[in-house]
């Protein structure tokens, strides 16, 4: 059978592992079949090998053991090596020092030199194999051997054997070698040429004799097997040089950069360093470089995609003291981002409601001037004292809305307390109470910290007071919610002291039944 594979195109993957080799004499031991290919191919004389016994040894070993040959092949051989040995002195039997030096099993020497019986031959030795002493080999009784099996069987057998061990079902069982090897860029041409050849054999098999497709497939096997293990020291070799190269290239780098790092300043570093930040960012450079920002936290907050937006927003719309409070720590990114947004936003009020009510309830959006954690211009718009005392909206001003007779409940902050009294007075209104709200949690403030608000109670005109049984305690315990927002049981208080009103909420966040809501988030 001839197998096809392109020995020029191997020399150099293979050529270092599967030189060519010759004894002491120039004799060709192995690979010589190589140079027919090319020429150049490596030889490498092994020097040691200086008598006929050596040779015919060697020669056995490399061409019959690692490679399948056929049978005739092996046994020319083998004689070869047993002339050797006569001549050096050796006496028959010499299926021993065969066995010895080849490693082939007794029975099968004694069987290769069944035709040969001077090798065999020894006093007291049993003559020729597979005739018992003192009977003619005719006499001899038959044993059944392996041989005795029908072709069919033994080709069943055969077949079974190189499949098991060559083949998973029709895929070759080193298909991850295959695999490997082309991902680290090996040619494997040859090798699954190898595998081609098995199944070619397997497939060419039905319907020959035995003894034709044995050889045949050991050959086509054992070449597939030798293959292998080239395929598999390609792959080790290349994995060890991509490895050390890896290696060598990381030092080369780690070398670089530390003599960079060493030749450079305090400030080159940092501006090195500052170049990890995008030039559209290149503002918080400046950050950095003024010592407000580390560059390590003005990388988190670009990494946090949340974090970027408020920062790219607050950079392109936030007046310059907002944003120069952002750069020095003093305002947090969140407060910003809301301020910025309100801004924008610069609602403008809706009309005050038609018609006119009897019971007001408001709470103003007060300005603080002193900034407080949490304070409400970072929740929503807020306004001047001046223009909450003569809310007017379009021309329409809150007296307007107002009937003859009328009440108003009007929370005021503690720190708001004498505007909310002018806001009564400007309104119209006199005080006449108050009922305080007391929060479960306790909030910020300069003196004390707030756990309480006042809504102050005013009347206008003649409205009389609740009937005794609608009067509620000036206490009233609620849990704090938002920012702002106040309890509903307000709500509830001030329909049952005056039931059946007509109820105006300004400023208000809610829609609630029965009531006319106003403001800019009603
Ligand atoms: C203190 S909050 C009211 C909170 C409300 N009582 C609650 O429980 O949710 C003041 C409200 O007045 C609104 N506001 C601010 N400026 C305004 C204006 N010029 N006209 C109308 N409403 C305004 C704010 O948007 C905010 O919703």
């Amino acid at each position: 059978m001839s197998v096809k594979y392109d020995l020029k195109k191997s020399k150099d993957a293979i050529g270092v592992l599967y030189p060519r080799i010759v004894d002491k004499d120039d004799r060709e031991i192995d690979g010589f079949h190589r140079v027919d290919a090319d020429e150049d191919w490596p030889t490498r004389q092994l020097d040691h090998i200086d008598t006929d016994v050596k040779y015919w040894t060697a020669r056995i070993t490399a061409n019959t053991h690692r490679r399948g040959v056929s049978k005739k092949e092996r046994k020319e051989s083998v004689i070869e090596l047993a002339k050797a040995l006569l001549a050096e002195g050796y006496e028959p039997s010499l299926v021993n020092p065969i066995c010895v030096l080849t490693t082939f099993s007794p029975q099968y020497i004694g069987n290769l030199l069944e035709d040969n019986p001077e090798f065999l031959k020894h006093p007291g030795a049993g003559g020729p194999k597979g005739v018992k002493p003192g009977l003619t080999s005719e006499q001899t009784p038959k044993r059944k051997t392996k041989h005795d099996t029908s072709d069919k069987e033994k080709l069943d057998n055969l077949y079974k054997k190189v499949q098991k061990s060559a083949f998973n079902g029709q895929k070759p069982t080193s298909q991850s070698s295959i695999e490997k090897a082309e991902k680290l860029g090996l040619d494997v041409t040859h090798y699954t040429e190898q595998l081609e050849n098995i199944r070619q054999v397997l497939n060419d098999s039905v319907g020959r004799q035995y003894a034709d497709v044995k050889d045949d497939l050991n050959d086509a096997y054992k070449r597939s097997t030798g293959m292998k293990k080239v395929l598999t020291a390609q792959i080790s070799a290349e994995e060890t040089r991509i490895t050390k190269l890896k290696e060598s290239l990381r030092n080369e780098v780690a070398e670089e950069v530390t003599q960079e790092v060493v030749e450079m300043t305090e400030n080159e570093r940092l501006e090195k360093l500052l170049e990890e930040i995008p030039d559209e960012f290149s503002v918080l450079r400046d950050w950095v470089r003024e010592g407000f920002w580390s560059i390590d936290q003005i990388k988190s907050l670009l990494n946090n995609p949340a974090k970027k937006k408020q920062l790219i927003n607050i950079l392109e719309k936030a007046p310059k003291k907002l944003l120069e409070g952002v750069k020095t720590r003093k305002t947090s990114l969140v407060y910003a981002n809301t301020v910025v947004n309100r801004l924008e936003k610069h609602d403008s009020p809706p009309p005050l409601p038609d018609g006119v009510f009897d019971v007001i309830y408001a709470d103003p959006p007060w300005k603080y001037d002193l900034p407080l954690r949490g304070s409400p211009n970072s929740h929503y718009d807020i306004m001047s004292n001046e223009d909450i005392y003569n809310l007017n909206v379009e021309g329409v001003s809150i007296q307007d809305k107002i009937t003859e007779d009328s009440i108003l409940f009007l929370w005021a902050t503690n720190p708001k307390l004498t505007e909310a009294l002018s806001v009564v007075k400007k309104w119209g209104f006199d005080y006449k109470t108050n009922l305080v709200w007391v929060k479960d949690k306790i909030g910020t403030g300069y003196y004390v910290r707030g756990q309480h608000e006042l809504l102050l109670i005013s009347t206008k005109g003649k409205i009389p007071p609740p009937i005794e049984k609608n009067r509620f305690s000036s206490v009233l315990t609620a849990p704090r919610k938002k920012h702002s927002a106040k309890p509903e049981e307000v709500y509830e208080i001030i329909e049952v002291m005056y039931p059946n009103r007509r109820y105006l909420e300004l400023f208000a966040r809610n829609q609630r039944e029965n009531w006319t809501s106003w403001g800019l988030e009603a």
